[in-house]
């Protein structure tokens, strides 16, 4: 709300990258004045990649009918046309959108505040367990997210081979950091379908792990 009062000001339009975020943690769009917000299907929404999903506030739709960006593929109004007669003007990909069908019916079942309640839990194991371990976490805390932890690592740790010995051993996939981070840090994701009990786990393994990969 802050920030969107800072764009409002300036009469930009705020665009929200929710990809990781939305349905796991609490974002209120219209509260928060969020003109276009993104999300994906293969994050908190627990099914495979292949589906954004997209709000669009009354400003956007105003600066969509101005702009001048030619438009084909992504064209909101074309999408929203459709929408009314319950369709896509392309071919989505309808096996997603079956599996998203039950993935929301699971998620009503559960309710939101108590998925927001189950990602803050699992979080702060998540961050807790590994400081237990003796590792820092890459990100100050108080910005912590509640549904990926990057780790740093110490040298002397080869994060690659922990990496394989999880997913070989244990059928634990973590991730290693991208460009300058590879070897820096590892990240677990904790989003969507994740239990406490998951982190446990987790954790468990990777204290068996370390004292092979250590030097
Ligand atoms: C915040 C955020 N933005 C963007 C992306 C990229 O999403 P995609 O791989 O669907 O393009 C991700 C994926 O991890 C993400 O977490």
């Amino acid at each position: 709300a802050a920030i969107s009062s800072i764009v409002k000001e300036l009469d930009k339009l705020l665009l929200v990258d929710a990809i990781s975020s939305l349905g796991s943690v609490d974002l209120p769009v219209d509260k928060w004045r969020c003109d276009v917000t993104v999300t994906a299907s293969q994050k908190g929404w627990m099914v495979p990649p292949g589906l954004a999903m997209v709000s669009v506030s009354k400003e956007a739709w105003q600066a969509h009918a101005k702009a001048k960006m030619p438009r084909f593929n992504w064209d909101f109004a074309r999408a929203q046309k459709y929408l009314e007669i319950g369709q896509t003007p392309w071919t989505p990909a309808v096996s997603i959108v079956f599996a998203l069908s039950v993935a929301l019916d699971m998620m009503l079942r559960e309710g939101l505040s108590n998925i927001f309640a189950r990602h803050a839990r699992v979080g702060d194991a998540a961050r807790e367990g590994v400081k237990s371990l003796g590792f820092s976490l890459f990100a100050d805390e108080k910005y912590a997210s509640n549904t990926v932890t990057a780790v740093s690592v110490k040298d002397g740790l080869n994060v690659r081979e922990m990496l394989r010995i999880l997913r070989e051993e244990y059928q634990i996939v973590l991730a290693g950091g991208q460009q300058s981070l590879q070897g820096k840090i590892f990240r677990i994701g904790h989003l969507g379908l994740i239990t406490e009990q998951d982190i446990e786990e987790i954790i468990s393994a990777l204290n068996e792990v370390l004292p092979r990969v250590s030097t």
